[in-house]
């Protein structure tokens, strides 16, 4: 198979969109993620496919906590604002309401719905890690249509 053959396949796999919250000591952050899915019912359970190299994974790395953020459809700006790395933008939270619950990690005020979880495993895979998280805690603060992957226009997947 040639290495580009099933590019187009990958891009039609449907996604939502996401921050992803994380902390570790006093530091929180968030990050743009689309990889995300619920894997268990009982218990439920999420995982996230994150860089292996990114910030956000050395913080999970390091607390085995992480947040799940869902965006609004039009909070375009905000999804934006998360794509960056933090070791160039810094501190990507700063002028963004958040609070804090059972894990630390930020819940942002502006998400329609998030989910706090405590990770269970981390499992190997490629250029990125699968965090696999037990849901600890999480609710839906606002009624708004979730973000997806397809209407914001971008691809991460291919
Ligand atoms: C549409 C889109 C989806 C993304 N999805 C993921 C993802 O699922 N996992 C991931 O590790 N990075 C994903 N990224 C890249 C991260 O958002 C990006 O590498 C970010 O700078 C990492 O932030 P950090 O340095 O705070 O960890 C995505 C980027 C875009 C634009």
């Amino acid at each position: 198979m040639p290495p580009e053959a099933a590019k187009p396949a990958l891009e039609q796999i449907s996604y939502g969109l996401y921050v992803v919250g994380s902390k570790n000591g006093d530091e929180v952050n968030g990050m743009t993620a689309n990889w995300l899915t619920q894997v268990s019912f009982e218990p439920r359970m999420v995982a996230v496919a994150v860089e292996a190299q990114s910030h956000t994974m050395a913080n999970i790395r390091a607390s085995r906590v992480f947040s799940v953020n869902v965006i609004a459809e039009e909070d375009t700006a905000l999804i934006e604002k998360f794509v960056e790395p933090q070791r160039r933008a810094g501190n990507k939270l700063g002028g963004v309401a958040f609070r804090t619950g059972e894990t630390g990690c930020p819940i942002l005020e502006q998400a329609t719905a998030w989910l706090e979880c405590a990770v269970e495993q981390i499992v190997p895979a490629g250029d990125h890690e699968l965090a696999i998280g037990r849901v600890v805690d999480g609710g839906a603060q606002r009624e708004a249509e979730p973000l997806t992957l397809r209407a914001m226009g971008w691809s991460y997947g291919e």
